[in-house]
């Protein structure tokens, strides 16, 4: 992906962050998922009072865009970090994210942008970030 793309996917990532209900961790997190067809779904994290029920951004983002039908995916671009002060650390995806991923994703091909601001980030592909993943391929779908 291109530099201008790529901020504009954080831009969304960041906008989507405002709406995360996060009131047990006061981490707040964003996420810009692009399908291959050019659209953009955004997702936030979240919480629950019983805890286990929360959702991640990522994933947030990925099950409105595979609920409205689209299974081809490009990228996601993520930011996250603690309310209410600037985005020092990277917010990388967790297992069960990356696992969602592979789901629907060619890991050699789908880029994880982690985003501190529109001028600072990391892009690694899903491959690097769940070496050796098991995906539909190991069931021959
Ligand atoms: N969280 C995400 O939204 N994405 C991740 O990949 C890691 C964690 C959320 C879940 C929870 O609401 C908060 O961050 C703290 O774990």
């Amino acid at each position: 992906m291109n530099k201008t793309a790529i901020e504009d996917l954080i831009e969304r990532a960041l906008q989507a962050r405002d709406f995360s209900y996060s009131p047990y961790s006061d981490y707040r997190v964003g996420a810009a998922l692009l399908t291959q067809e050019g659209s953009v779904y955004t997702g936030c994290n979240i919480e629950n009072a019983a805890y286990t029920p929360t959702n991640c951004a990522e994933r947030t983002a990925f099950f409105k865009a595979v609920s409205e039908g689209k299974r081809a995916f490009c990228a996601i671009a993520i930011a996250g970090g603690p309310a209410g002060a600037p985005i020092e650390q990277y917010a990388w995806p967790c297992g069960v994210c990356r696992q969602v991923m592979m789901e629907f994703c060619e890991p050699d091909a789908f880029e994880v942008i982690v985003a501190k601001s529109k001028n600072e980030y990391q892009v690694k592909k899903l491959s690097e970030l769940l070496p050796n993943g098991f995906g539909p391929a190991n069931l021959s779908v």
